[in-house]
């Protein structure tokens, strides 16, 4: 097999959750690119109809379904769904999230911290959960969640304990299920992300004045001062699920432009 050709995603299923927006688009985007069948979840499912839409009509194969990760027999169906229309599930990227409430830990409400913890941790749980469900019978898979630099690092910036305790537990998630699949012939990773200009927080920043603030200050964080578009995650996202990385397991691959660098 030429170099090229262990990046082809031909003849591989992949799911991706959040993917009517943001990285999550742009992952779905990549893959099918790349020349996989991508199933396109997303809570809002007009969202992953647009998506979809945009792999066909680049020549590919894509559906799109409605999934709310929080919700158990939502996913269990998602996964269900996938392998009765594409056959199987060798790929997941478990990226829906959303963003922490910016409240300083004296202000923490419980329950926002206990949505933040339901979607960005036990969502992505849940996803891994249903898709390891039909892999480990086929002894192949790879599983690949959405961590974020705020998973391994505090922010200067912003207080988002609730987004980073759901974060920080999405990096030992991973690592956890890399060792309990690793036998089985599955491989698990975490994508870490730092600064892209997506629709993140957007439902929280009622106040433009205060959105812009924290997109300066982010950039500063950035040694290049340039925040990633969505775009941007593809070749990462098309690595990890293609059999260029099989010896990649367990692993946290940054993104960031070098913010962790310092
Ligand atoms: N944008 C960044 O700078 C950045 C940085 C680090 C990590 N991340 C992570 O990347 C992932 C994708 O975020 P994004 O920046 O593309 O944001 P986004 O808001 O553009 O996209 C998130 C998508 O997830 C979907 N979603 C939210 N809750 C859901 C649920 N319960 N069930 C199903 N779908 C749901 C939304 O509808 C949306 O389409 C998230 O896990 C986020 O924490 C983003």
């Amino acid at each position: 097999m030429s170099i090229l050709e262990l990046f082809s995603l031909a003849g591989r299923t992949v799911v991706v959750t959040g993917a009517g927006s943001g990285l999550g688009r742009a992952m779905a985007v990549a893959c099918g690119e790349a020349g996989a069948s991508v199933v396109c979840a997303d809570a809002q499912p007009a969202t992953a109809e647009e998506t979809a839409a945009l792999i066909q009509g680049a020549g590919g194969q894509a559906a799109a379904v409605r999934v709310d990760v929080v919700d158990e027999p939502s996913v269990a169906a998602m996964i269900d769904g996938a392998v009765d229309r594409f056959g199987a599930v060798d790929v997941i990227f478990c990226n829906a999230g959303i963003s922490g409430f910016y409240k300083r830990i004296d202000q923490v409400d419980l329950a926002e911290w206990r949505r933040v913890i339901d979607v960005d941790l036990t969502g992505v749980m849940l996803s891994a959960k249903h898709a390891a469900r039909v892999m480990i019978p086929r002894g192949s898979g790879k599983i690949i969640l959405t961590a974020s630099i705020y998973g391994l690092i505090g922010s200067d910036n912003v207080p988002i304990a609730d987004y980073a305790a759901a974060k920080g537990g999405v990096v030992n998630l991973t690592r956890e299920l890399a060792m309990e699949l690793a036998e089985l012939g599955l491989t698990v990773n975490a994508i870490a992300p730092g600064f892209f200009n997506t629709n993140l927080g957007r439902d929280k920043a009622a106040d433009q004045d205060r959105k812009q603030r924290l997109r300066d200050a982010s950039v500063k964080l950035i040694p290049t001062h340039r925040r990633g578009e969505a775009a941007e995650i593809g070749g990462t996202a098309v690595y990890l699920a293609s059999a260029a990385s099989d010896m990649v397991n367990g692993h946290i691959l940054v993104i960031d432009s070098g913010v962790l660098a310092r």
